[in-house]
């Protein structure tokens, strides 16, 4: 995720300074593009030859150069993917706070149109002092982002919080940022097929057969894909949970024939499709015009299997498309799941398990498995809805890149 990045690493006068060097060097093993700049005072605590070995690159420290040349802060300031100060001392937290410019680091800052991390690194006292969570505060609101300190050990060798983030926390939070900014609209001008909900099926005008599916998948699934920028088509049966998403194209159906009907009739434009409908597998073979009057002590309906929606996309399906469907299973859950893969022809196929807690029907969680066609089965933790339908968004982008 690092890879390719530039990253402008700003070093303050801390005793952590000295964790600058291994920061380099995760930074360069990602392959980042790593410049730094040093206030006067970190080269009391580092030497610039140590940080210019480790990051290929001249370090720079002044405006000036001692050979004459001009470190223009503005293009520093553009050049930058990320700027991260680490370790950020209490004095130039509280510079920066205020927009004093008076080193070459602080300019760059006030010109960096990138986002920008700090690493604070300082002892306990001057860490709790009201005014440096003051300007941290300040500077947050800013829109920067504060790496968290650790509380273990400090580099003094003295103990409580204010110690610089490892090394290894603050690559992952960068890593961790690029991924989320990358994620953000990274299905763009994808054409996107959901089905949710259950369907319907009357019997006569007052009655019917149904499920206990409220279509709250669904709904998490079509808000990710649009958040992400994918063009989505909701079909979706007559749920409890109505709620208008912005941008999606819905399309009500109420019975299972009527679902298979508007869904094939977008298949073909699609690009991904995700079957989350709890499609009825039979209705009745007749449906009453008029209200069915009691008669006698039986009653017999009869019902006709509806047509399986997924497994005819699963034949229509042409190469470069990704078929998703759901399996809810009570036993021999993988084995069926991935039976369910093979016959359905999917690319994925999203197991609930109605043995978890907390899964499945009527709940705002969710326990799932992931099973793609290699076989490889994922399996993740309970959560809500929204961060199911995230964590399966990520698995079909996943296999589209494989
Ligand atoms: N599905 C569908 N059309 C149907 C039935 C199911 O599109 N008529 C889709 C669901 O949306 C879901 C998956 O198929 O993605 C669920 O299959 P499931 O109902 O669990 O299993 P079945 O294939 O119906 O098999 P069984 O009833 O034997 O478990």
């Amino acid at each position: 995720m690092l890879a390719g990045k530039k990253i402008l690493l700003g070093v303050c006068g801390s005793i952590a300074a000295y964790k600058s060097a291994h920061l380099v060097r995760l930074l360069v093993k990602a392959n980042a593009e790593v410049k730094v700049l040093m206030t006067p005072a970190a080269t009391e605590f580092i030497t610039p030859l140590t940080l210019a070995t480790l990051s290929k690159q001249e370090v720079l420290i002044d405006f000036a150069e001692d050979n004459g040349r001009w470190n223009n802060h503005v293009e520093l300031g553009l050049w930058a993917d990320a700027m991260v100060v680490a370790p950020a001392s209490a004095n130039t937290l509280a510079k920066l706070a205020s927009g004093i410019c008076d080193n070459l680091l602080s300019a760059v800052y006030l010109s960096a149109r990138c986002p920008v991390f700090f690493s604070p690194a300082m002892d306990l006292d001057m860490w709790k002092h009201g005014s440096t969570q003051a300007n941290l505060e300040r500077l947050k609101s800013y829109g920067n982002h504060i790496i968290p300190v650790g509380k273990g050990e400090l580099a003094s060798g003295l103990y409580g919080e204010g110690r610089m983030a490892e090394p290894e926390e603050i690559t992952a939070e960068l890593e961790q940022f690029f991924l989320a900014a990358e994620q953000e609209r990274d299905l763009e001008g994808k054409k996107v097929l959901i089905t949710a909900g259950p369907t319907v099926e009357m019997i006569d005008p007052v009655r019917f057969i149904s499920n206990y599916s409220t279509g709250k998948m669904g709904f998490a699934l079509a808000k990710e894909f649009a958040k992400r920028g994918a063009q989505v088509t909701m079909v979706k049966g007559p749920t409890v949970h109505q709620e208008v998403l912005e941008g999606v194209d819905t399309l009500e159906v109420t019975s299972a024939e009527e679902m298979y009907q508007a869904a094939t009739a977008r298949f073909g434009d699609s690009d991904i499709a995700v079957l989350a409908a709890a499609v009825a597998d039979y209705t009745p073979t007749e449906q009453h015009a008029q209200k069915i009057k009691k008669n006698g002590g039986h009653m017999q309906l009869e019902l006709v299997k509806t047509k399986d929606i997924l497994q005819s996309l699963g034949q229509k399906k042409t190469k470069g498309q990704i078929l998703v469907g759901f399996a809810l299973e009570t036993e021999n859950e993988e084995t069926n799941a991935r039976q369910k893969l093979e016959k359905k022809n999917l690319d994925l196929v999203v197991l609930n398990s109605l043995n978890d807690k907390g899964a499945g029907f009527g709940h705002d969680t969710n326990k799932i498995t992931v099973i793609d066609r290699k076989g490889n089965a994922k399996l993740f933790e309970l959560k809500s809805k929204t961060a199911v339908a995230h964590d399966i968004v990520n698995e079909i982008v996943r296999i589209s890149h494989a």
